[in-house]
């Protein structure tokens, strides 16, 4: 599974962790972190995935207006706007862990490989112009229906879709469907989550950072200036989707639950009610295998042959009523097998302690991390102390060890010399006890 994770509640100072990740130790070595942030570099280029972290320049004209607004959209979504980003990866112990990228290695931010610190959503640039691309063809061909977003963490692809309807004017008495428990990936053991998906769901529910309020959400649509032209669906989609099946028509379906059940749910309640022409999208078919397997599981039973696009390394979609198309192929012609073989090579440089392993960046500390480094210095302090009473007592110890060897031996000398004067005396005393009795 891919790096992910979010939420006020489980942020922490940068490059910390929720849960303690080896409590001493520091950061690798520069060398060793600059050899591996070579590796996970080159690992983005071979995946051919990278994207430019630019957005397009204004002019005068309302079509570069709304291209430039809907680009600057992305980068603020994904928290790309600045020179450093912070990113928030799973470390192999199930803990999180956040580092802050700069330079080329924005990019790992940039193709949603990881999970960001502030940004709203995981999705990364590519899905983001990709999804950018089918509503523009949905404004342009005027595929009629509403939008749908089913697993939407911080709501970052769902504003998107709303912005960019009302970018191209086509708002209308459409809505953007907005779906999620709200709480995270299912906690409850019972069915029908207890079968397929039951492995990455155990582990996915207990990273707090995934649970993202419907509140949440709403704060961070308003700070865009969206306060409407979106319906919250909030639950399990195993209760909530199945409801919404013949009550409306869709343009539009992203599938971001990841497991196989949310996946096969989400295709069997929303796919009928698809037009034609309408997209559907799924974010992990490539990465996680559940997930592509509830997507192929359904098009095999629904002899479903429209063409599967790749968006980037892992998000797929394909159109309603496209036809039959070669095996489904990433866009710069990377066989899927290539693909988890770099993400293999950037998974090499996972360390169990630290996450991936980058040099420090020089960076302004929280106030919580110099909060940390000042009980830490005086606890250090407090350890030194008491080091040296232990030495001292240690000392003492020895001392009275030796006297005490050294008392023994003396005793036994005169345990000894005593046991032979009373026996010399009880000699005599027998002696003279025999002469008398004779
Ligand atoms: C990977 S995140 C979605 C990322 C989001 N699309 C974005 O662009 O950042 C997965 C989301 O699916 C939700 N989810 C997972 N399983 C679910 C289920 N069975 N029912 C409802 N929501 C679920 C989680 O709460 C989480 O918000």
């Amino acid at each position: 599974m891919k790096g992910r994770a979010g939420s006020d509640s489980g942020r922490q100072g940068a490059e910390s962790t929720t849960k303690a990740v080896g409590a001493a130790g520091g950061a690798p070595p520069r060398a060793v972190a600059d050899r591996h942030a070579r590796r996970v570099i080159d690992a983005l280029a071979r995946l051919r995935c990278t994207r430019p972290l630019a957005s397009t320049p204004a002019a005068g004209d309302p079509a570069s207006l709304r291209r430039a607004y809907l680009d600057l959209l992305k980068l603020t979504i994904c928290d790309l706007i600045g020179p450093t980003t912070l990113t928030v990866l799973p470390t192999p112990d199930g803990g999180v862990l956040s580092r802050e990228l700069r330079g080329e290695l924005k990019q790992i931010r940039a193709i949603g490989m990881d999970w960001p610190y502030n940004g709203i959503s995981m999705g990364g640039l590519m899905r983001l112009d990709d999804l950018d691309r089918c509503i523009e063809t949905i404004a342009n061909e005027r595929v009629p229906g509403d939008l749908i977003e089913a697993g939407v963490w911080r709501g970052g692809a769902a504003l998107f879709m709303r912005a960019a309807l009302a970018a191209h004017g086509i708002e209308g008495d459409r809505v953007v469907v907005v779906a999620d428990s709200f709480k995270g990936f299912r906690r409850d053991k019972g069915e029908p989550s207890a079968g397929r998906s039951a492995g990455l769901e155990g582990m996915l529910r207990e990273i707090e950072y995934l649970a993202v309020s419907a509140a949440e959400v709403r704060e961070n649509f308003a700070r865009f200036g969206y306060t409407e032209g979106f319906e919250f669906i909030e639950g399990f989609f195993e209760e909530t989707l199945p409801r919404l099946k013949g009550s409306r028509r869709w343009a539009l379906i992203r599938l971001d639950g990841d497991t196989y059940t949310a996946t096969r749910t989400g295709l069997e309640a929303l796919y009928d009610d698809l037009v034609e022409g309408g997209f559907v999208i799924i974010d992990d078919y490539g990465w996680v295998e559940e997930c592509r397997a509830a997507v192929e599981e359904f098009r095999a039973a629904r002899g479903i042959e429209d063409r599967i696009e790749w968006v980037d390394w892992t998000c797929v979609r394909w159109r309603k009523g496209s036809g039959p198309g070669r095996e489904p192929v990433r866009p710069p012609d990377l066989p899927l097998e290539d693909a988890v073989e770099q993400l293999g090579e950037l998974q090499g440089v996972v360390n169990p302690r630290y996450g991936l392993e980058l040099a420090p960046t020089p960076r302004i500390p929280t106030a919580r991390e110099a909060e940390l480094t000042l009980s830490l210095e005086s606890a250090q302090a407090e350890l030194a102390g008491m080091r040296e009473r232990t030495h001292a007592l240690n000392a003492e110890l020895t001392g009275l060890r030796e006297r005490l060897g050294e008392l023994e031996q003396r005793c036994q000398k005169y345990e000894g010399a005593l046991g032979r004067r009373i026996t010399r005396r009880l000699r005599r005393a027998a002696s003279l006890v025999l002469r008398h009795v004779r």
